[in-house]
């Protein structure tokens, strides 16, 4: 990280003017508004109450393990492959989470530039590791965000919530948003042991829609096959999303043996318009 590709990206979240380097550890706007950033590497923006929270590290935790076990793979290499066929030189990814997705997508080149950004801290600290040319920035999806107009060549957005007004205005003109959704099937074995919360059955059709005023739908690609996880791999991919969220706490002894589930994606690449 320099804090001169790191100010690259970001614009006041106050006033909305450029924000540049001001010394050590510092960013600031020519109107005076000025913010840390942390000895680790990243800014965070975040103005004003939050109504949500992100991702605790409990859960980074269990997302970590249950992506290190590699069952996503697959995704990732799809998220890989879509990513590279744009070339980007800088690539986004909202709600980045442990930088799984981000770290593997960014192609070579010394020009090339990443930034990972989610509502937790705690992830975001970790998205700066999983790759030495990916910076760090906490902000809420829901606010206006502190990034330039234009900046960005590709937008990342997997299993994560999504501002499609403030995609269209931080792409640059024919960029390209990627995001990923589970699909009706997506662990339904779990579900039917009341371990995974319901999913939204339409989840696709809302999604093309909510964001056709600026974005038209180019490809599409599915992921649908069948795992077998550990009692553990269970605790953990439950642990890691959403229902852990419901829940308060992961499970950690409701599945007792091994267990077959469905792991089912929708890989949408949308062109700007
Ligand atoms: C289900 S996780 C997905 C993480 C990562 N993309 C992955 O697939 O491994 C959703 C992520 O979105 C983040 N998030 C939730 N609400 C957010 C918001 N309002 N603004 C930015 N990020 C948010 C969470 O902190 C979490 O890291
Ligand atoms: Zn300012």
């Amino acid at each position: 990280m320099s804090l001169q590709t790191l100010s690259e990206w970001l614009r006041c979240p106050n006033c909305f003017l450029p924000l540049s380097p001001r010394g050590d550890l510092l960013l600031g706007c020519d109107h005076g508004h000025s913010f840390d950033v942390n000895k680790r590497g990243f800014v965070n923006l975040l103005t004003g109450p939050r109504k949500f929270i992100g991702d605790s590290a409990a859960m980074l935790d269990a997302r970590d393990r249950f992506l290190d076990a590699g069952w996503y793979e697959p995704l990732q290499s799809i998220i890989r492959t879509v990513v590279a066929g744009e070339s980007p030189r800088r690539i986004l990814d909202v709600g980045c989470g442990t930088g799984y997705y981000l770290g593997a997508a960014v192609p070579p080149g010394d020009d090339v530039r990443a930034l990972g950004m989610d509502l937790s801290p705690n992830a975001v600290g970790r998205t700066i590791h999983s790759h030495d040319r990916v910076d760090g920035l906490v902000a809420d999806v829901w606010s206006p965000l502190p990034l330039r107009d234009g900046g960005v060549d590709v937008i990342m957005n997997v299993f994560a919530p999504r501002n499609a007004a403030e995609f269209h205005r931080a792409l640059q003109a024919g960029g390209l948003l990627v995001v990923v959704v589970p699909q009706p099937a997506h662990l339904r074995e779990l579900r039917e042991l009341g371990l995974a919360v319901e999913m939204q059955a339409d989840k696709a059709a809302h999604l093309t829609n909510s964001l056709a005023a600026w974005f038209r739908l180019e490809s599409h690609h599915q992921l649908d096959r069948s795992v077998l996880l550990s009692p553990s791999e269970v605790a953990s991919l439950i642990g890691m999303g959403p229902s852990s969220h419901h829940s308060g706490s992961a499970p950690d002894s409701s599945v007792s043996a091994d267990r077959s589930v469905t792991v089912a994606f929708d890989i949408f690449g949308f062109r700007r318009r």
